[in-house]
């Protein structure tokens, strides 16, 4: 059984739905701190399978471990962790304390559990920020925020882990920019308070919920002064951890790899795909540069083609017609 934490969440929720599709079983677990439960009744909708559900926080040893003496857990996913970058250059001990101190507590856990496969969320915000593009999995590492220490730090007690017991096998899986929602419209990305990403900023605009966009520089160094990403649809990705679970499983070997389409798109570019699928225009103002901001940054999708067999396969146009249609059946979200 997998046991997926954070699996309430934007990423969490649509793997839960492949991992169902895929015939796993899966109990999910959430302190739902940056999510609903009403997810819960969504993915059942989607997938006909009554979801598992523990309310819990991996930050609370005692109750996970009341999670794994309840159910036969071979197999972690962990979604589980804060993610907003500017909030961690404010609060970063609270970033520390749960993003690193959660997994401590999970492995501790595992490890009395004799679980041995763990699929880790890690981002592209673990690359130094001067590397070139595409980025590769053996490029140097130096994130530029306490959220990208976070992620770089997990990934290294993990290794140090590895060393301990043979038999425990990690993906580490670098995402790159995941936007999109379920071809359902049924769920999707839901940020509580002001979107922090491009993608549900623009989905707010087209709503009404917001006046404008605004775009944060015009004067990169790109195809229109906008900055450049590796856009990746949710579903994608999230069968990108099917892809991962099942490598580690067959294989019993760890691996760490990009998970990305490849391809660079602006922000005007996405935007002009967004007002494509909605037939509306969506107005704009380019502002200052965010500090800490790089001009391009997509993945080489190499090494997750060769050892996952897995590929992204949705495009940006699919991208912004599922939040669309995601966007417009819930204008508030859940
Ligand atoms: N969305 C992105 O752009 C992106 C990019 C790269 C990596 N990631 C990573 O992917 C993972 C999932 O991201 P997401 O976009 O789905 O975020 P999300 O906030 O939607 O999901 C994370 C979930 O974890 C839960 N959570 C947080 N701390 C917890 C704790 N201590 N105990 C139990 N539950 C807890 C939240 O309630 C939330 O439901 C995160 O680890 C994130 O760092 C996300």
């Amino acid at each position: 059984m997998i046991l997926l934490t954070g699996a309430t969440g934007y990423i969490g929720s649509h793997t839960w739905v492949e991992m169902l599709n895929a015939g796993y079983d899966v109990v999910g677990l959430d302190n739902l701190c940056n999510s609903s439960d009403l997810v819960l009744d969504r993915i059942r909708s989607i997938t006909k399978i009554p979801p598992i559900f523990v309310k819990s926080d991996v930050c609370d040893e005692q109750s996970l471990r009341r999670v794994f003496q309840q159910y036969p857990i071979d197999s972690v996913v962990h979604f589980a962790a804060l993610k907003a970058v500017g909030e961690s250059v404010q609060k970063p001990m609270k970033y520390y304390k749960n993003n690193v101190g959660g997994i401590i507590n999970l492995l501790n856990i595992c490890s009395e559990f004799s679980c041995k496969n763990f699929v880790f969320s890690s981002s592209a915000t673990v690359y130094h920020p001067e590397n070139p593009t595409p980025y590769l999995e053996d490029m140097p590492l130096g994130p530029a925020n306490p959220y990208g220490w976070t992620k770089m730090m997990c990934e290294q007690v993990l290794r140090d882990y590895e060393l301990l017991d043979s038999k425990f096998k990690v993906a580490y899986l670098r995402y790159f920019n995941p936007v999109g929602a379920h071809q359902s419209g049924l769920i999707g990305e839901n940020p509580m308070g002001v979107p922090n990403n491009l993608m549900p900023f623009i989905a707010q605009v087209a709503v009404g919920r917001r006046d404008y966009l605004s775009i944060y520089g015009g004067d990169w160094l790109t195809i229109d002064g906008t900055g450049v990403r590796d856009y990746i649809h949710v579903s994608d990705l999230a069968k990108g951890h099917v892809a991962a679970i099942n490598y580690l499983l067959r294989d019993k070997k760890s691996l760490t790899v990009n998970l990305g389409t490849g391809q660079g798109t602006s922000v005007l570019e996405l935007l002009k795909a967004f007002e494509i699928a909605t037939g509306q225009v969506i107005p704009y103002r380019i502002i200052d540069r965010r500090p800490g901001d790089i001009a391009t940054s997509y993945a080489n999708v190499d090494a997750a083609k060769k050892m996952l067999n897995w590929y992204a396969r949705l495009t940006i146009q699919d991208m912004c017609e599922d939040v669309w249609r995601w966007q417009k059946n819930n204008p508030n979200g859940y």
